[in-house]
Order: C-alpha cells, then structure tokens, then sequence
C-alpha cells in the first residue's frame, strides 16, 4: 500500500502552519533522489552527482510543495480566493492547489514569455490567467498591492507559508542520501527557494551543505548586485530582475560559505541536453541552470569535485517547456510505411 500522503502528513509538527487545518494536498513530495553516473564522471570527476528530481511533483514542479502549505492556511484562515505573479510554474501550481481545495485562482503570468506547458496547466485548473505587457518582477508588485487591497490571498513565496513547504525538500535530499550533501546546486530567480533550502537544512541540524546558486546571465542581479529592469534570457522561469528573498539568499550563501555565479543561456541548453542524453532526465531549461553552475564552477577551478556529494535540484519536469526541447533538435525524418526505407535511414 502506499503510505505517502504528502508533506503535511508527513512533517506537519515541523512545519510553522496551523497544526489543526486540514491539509490540501496532491500527494507532492517524496520525489527521486536520482544517481547520476554518467553524468557525474563528465563533470565532477572524483566525485559523486545526484539529482533530485523535482520535476516528478504532481504539477510537474518544486512548487507544489510551498503551495500545499500555502493553500492549506489560507483556506484554514478563510481565503476562498488566491492570486499569483508567476513565470509559469506557481500559476500552475496555484491553480491546481486552489481547484483541489474549491477555491478561486487568478494568475498574473509577463505576456508571450512563460512556456507552453506551464500556461497549458494553469488554464486546465481552472485559474483565471492574466497576462501582463511587463515582467515578473511587475505582476509581483501588482499582486502585493491587490492581496492588500482586496480580500484576496498571496500565494507567492514572500507568503512564509510556502517556505514552510519548500524546506521539506532538504529534509528528503539528506534522508535519501543518508548524509548532507556537500554541495547543493540550484538555480534562482526570485530566490524562494534557496532560502527555503538554506532554513530546511539549518533547521535539521549542525551540518549543512555548501549551496551554488546559478542565475541567468541576462536575469542576474544577485550575482551582479543590481537590479536588471529588462530581465532576459531564454530560461523563462528565473526570467526575473528583483527578486523577492534577496537579502535572504544572500544570508544563506554567505553562512554556507557557498557561492552564486552567472550562467550563458548557451551553458544552460548544453547542461539541459546532457541532463537528457545522459542521464535520460528530462527537465526544463531553469532546472539544468544549476547543473550549468556547478560545471561552470569546476572548469574554472572555483570548486574541488575531489571526494565531494553533490545534489542539483531539477526544479521543473522538461515537458513544462515544449517548445525548448523541439527547438534546435533535429526534426524526425518522415519515411513511407516501407521497412527498406526504414532499414535504410537507421543508424546502427
Ligand atoms: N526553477 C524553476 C523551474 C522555476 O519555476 C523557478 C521559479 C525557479 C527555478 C527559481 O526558484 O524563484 O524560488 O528562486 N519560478 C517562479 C514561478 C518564479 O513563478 O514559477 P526561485
């Protein structure tokens, strides 16, 4: 039988949430901590690589686990409504959580930039999908002031509820390894989740990883120190230019003795397509920024792999984002139904 039932169920006495509310939940969490050999030998030779695949969470990201929380509370402290600024995945999210509880869902989504899949999510939940001429950082702002001036909850990870849930995540990376990682590589955007990872693991006990943040070259104001007014890059999710836990995830890097850099979008497809053809993990191209971070970092000699765990997080599952994995490929060869013709484009 199984016996998982989610994070709440599972932590709650550890989770600052009301410990009486009745959990909504779709099961998230619990996800693969993956070896990755193959990879590993490429790019952290001497050392040991592991993934954790957030991907396989039920709306296909990390985000699932904050917005349990998130949605359980707000529902407990009488929310009937939530409202979301999101590159794609929270607004995904968000609107499967708030349908599950009966809830109602509005989504502020920067128009033409979040990837099909993400959109294609929070449309069948059911949310009410707004799309706004301006960035992430904009809908961010919108949303504040609307969940201040309307009876409307804030779902987005400045709500402490949703850190609650996302720390939950380093708890399982340590009890499925068995031990704390020494390295743990993950992209940032609007920098929730490095500080939810940071809190989790700091929570847990004395020893804590080494965390490596990796951000988009053109959307990287906590590795550049200055706000990015026209965020750009082709990994939409971390497409952000002020994020919102900044101070936080700086406090985290500088106590874990850890270190943020910048990453090409160039490095972040080599690191996706290798994540894929050698590993056979397919996640979107925010989720490889990590792995481009930590490849990055030991080219350039600024980590030692010698000896050394390390666990990148694979935040969003690669059919979020279609149009990326399609694009650049080589198209199928179309054949007649003719097992010749077959035989004779194989590649044997
Ligand atoms: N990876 C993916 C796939 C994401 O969707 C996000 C953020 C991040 C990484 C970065 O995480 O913001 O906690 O530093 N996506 C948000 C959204 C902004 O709206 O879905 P972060």
């Amino acid at each position: 039988m199984n016996t998982w039932s989610g994070l709440i169920d599972r932590y709650r006495s550890r989770l600052e949430i009301s410990q009486t509310a009745e959990a909504v939940t779709l099961f998230e969490g619990n996800t693969p901590l993956l070896p990755a050999p193959r990879l590993g030998a490429e790019i952290v030779p001497g050392g040991k690589l592991f993934l954790k695949y957030e991907g396989l969470n039920p709306t296909g990201s990390f985000k699932d686990r904050g917005m349990t929380t998130a949605i359980t509370q707000a529902y407990h402290e009488g929310s009937r409504s939530v409202i979301c600024a999101s590159t794609g995945n929270t607004a995904a999210s968000a609107a499967a959580y708030a349908a599950r509880a009966g809830m109602s869902c509005a989504v502020l989504v920067p128009d033409g930039k979040i990837a099909l899949g993400k959109l294609a999510g929070a449309l069948a939940y059911g949310a009410h999908v707004i799309a706004i001429q301006g960035t992430f950082d904009d809908g961010l702002r919108m949303v504040r002031e609307a969940a201040e001036r309307a009876p409307i909850a804030l779902v987005n990870s400045v709500n402490p509820a949703r850190l609650q849930g996302q720390k939950t995540a380093a708890w399982e990376v340590t009890e499925q390894l068995g031990e704390v990682p020494d390295w743990l590589c993950l992209p940032v955007g609007n920098a929730g989740n490095i500080s939810a990872y940071w809190l989790g693991f700091t929570e847990a006990g004395e020893e804590r990883p080494r965390l490596l943040g990796a951000q988009a070259a053109g959307a990287a104001p906590i590795v550049t120190g200055k706000v990015v007014e026209q965020p750009e890059t082709k990994a939409t999710a971390i497409r952000i230019g002020n994020p919102a836990r900044w101070g936080q995830a700086l406090e985290a890097l500088d106590q874990s003795n850890g270190h943020i850099l910048a990453v090409t979008d160039d490095e972040i497809f080599d690191a996706y397509h290798r994540l894929a053809r050698l590993e056979g993990v397919f996640c979107e191209p925010s989720s490889a920024t990590g792995v481009a971070g930590l490849i990055k970092s030991v080219t350039t000699g600024s980590v030692d792999p010698e000896g050394k765990i390390f666990v990148c997080v694979l935040t969003g599952h690669g059919l979020k984002d279609p149009d990326s994995a399609v694009e650049g490929a080589a198209p199928p060869i179309s054949i007649s139904p003719s097992v010749d013709e077959l035989l004779s484009v194989l590649k044997l």
